[in-house]
């Protein structure tokens, strides 16, 4: 029997503190004007020192798991997409296990920095449709600010931190999850890169630093082009056409980049959801976060067909295309 994959509860978290393009003012060669017209970010928000991916992704996955009515022992599996957790191992999956009281089900992390969420969520498809799982939680977390140089003016504006989660659920009714699209040009990797902390010295030499370092240009070119293709090959394999989705969820790096491929898809801005103004870049929980924000919004109705892209360093790109719905159960955050 074929199994499908639908999504039946997401949740999110926010860190409480807001930084304004205003507040980065005073101690950077920068303006609200200039990081606005070329990004579309007004605001970002920052984890507080007590504050990690995994502790963030917790709070996001338990409201995921509250709304769908799903109790933490009943995960056969968790996905966890990060690439600034607090540890290099163990897996920030298994730091969320715990503070779930999960089973001890198995329990991963994907690096595919900002494309990280579809690729994590195309990985918890397959364990449904194999037939091998029945309900997978799948988490989007990101620490950014710790991998920022605060005093590059070029990178650190762009960036913010934040979680999202939704649970996967199988289901034999055909809908939920249609199509995935996974690729990677490590080509591209020196376009957009943070130096893991076993480069080789010599490496660190040359970067001198831990810090993102990123070629604006190059990626801006990149993810424009990026984000159009990967998303007409997911709705292509989903059998459907570009301009037929109902609703477009991008990675939100940046304003200009989602307007450019909606554009380019024939996509009106009412189908396109975007929150980069108040969150900045949140990386693998970009996608999550909209989601999530999204449906609250009551801007998904059942049936309706969703595109999820994420793009970024790799170079990297993942694209889906689901059908919404039956809704998840009433929301219950307790
Ligand atoms: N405030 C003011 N000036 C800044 C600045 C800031 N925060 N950051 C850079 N600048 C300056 C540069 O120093 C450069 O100055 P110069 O011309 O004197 O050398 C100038 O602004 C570059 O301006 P411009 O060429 O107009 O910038 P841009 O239109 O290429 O935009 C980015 C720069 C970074 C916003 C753009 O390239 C981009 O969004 N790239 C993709 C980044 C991204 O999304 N990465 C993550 C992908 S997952």
């Amino acid at each position: 029997m074929e199994r499908f994959a639908r999504i039946a509860g997401w949740g999110r978290y926010l860190p409480a503190q807001v930084v304004a393009n205003r507040d980065l003012e005073g101690r950077l060669d920068t303006s609200d004007e200039w990081i606005f017209s070329r990004t579309g970010i007004r605001e970002r928000r920052i984890a507080a020192p007590e504050e990690t991916a995994s502790s963030m992704g917790l709070a996001a996955a338990r409201g995921a798991l509250a709304m769908a009515g799903v109790h933490p022992q009943e995960l056969d599996l968790i996905i966890v997409a990060t690439c600034s957790a607090e540890r290099v191992f163990p897996a920030c999956a298994s730091l969320i296990q715990h503070g779930l009281g999960a089973r001890t089900v198995g329990a991963f992390d994907v690096n595919a920095a900002c494309s990280g969420f579809v690729y994590a969520l195309s990985a918890g498809h397959q364990f449904i449709a194999s037939g091998l799982h029945r309900t997978v939680l799948v988490v989007g977390s990101e620490v950014f600010s710790r991998l920022l140089d605060w005093d590059d003016r070029a990178t650190c504006v762009l960036f913010g931190d934040g979680a999202g989660a939704v649970v996967l659920q199988a289901s034999e009714e055909p809908g939920g999850i249609r199509s995935c699209v996974l690729g990677s040009d490590g080509s591209g990797a020196d376009a957009l890169y943070v130096p893991g902390i076993c480069a080789s010295p010599l490496e660190a030499q040359r970067n001198g630093h831990h810090f993102l370092a990123m070629n604006g240009p190059q990626v801006f070119k990149f993810a424009v082009r990026t984000v159009a293709e990967a998303t007409r090959q997911a709705a292509w394999q989903a059998g459907i056409l570009p301009e037929e989705i109902d609703l477009f969820i991008p990675h939100q790096a940046n304003a200009r980049i989602i307007s450019a491929a909606a554009e380019a898809l024939g996509l009106s801005q009412e189908k396109v959801f975007t929150n980069v103004e108040r969150y900045g870049n949140t990386s693998a929980a970009s996608i999550p976060i909209a989601l999530s924000e999204a449906a609250e919004a009551g801007r998904l109705r059942d049936g309706d067909r969703v595109a999820l892209v994420g793009v970024g360093g790799g170079l990297s790109w993942a694209a889906m295309v689901l059908e919404w719905g039956p809704g998840a159960p009433s929301y219950n955050p307790e």
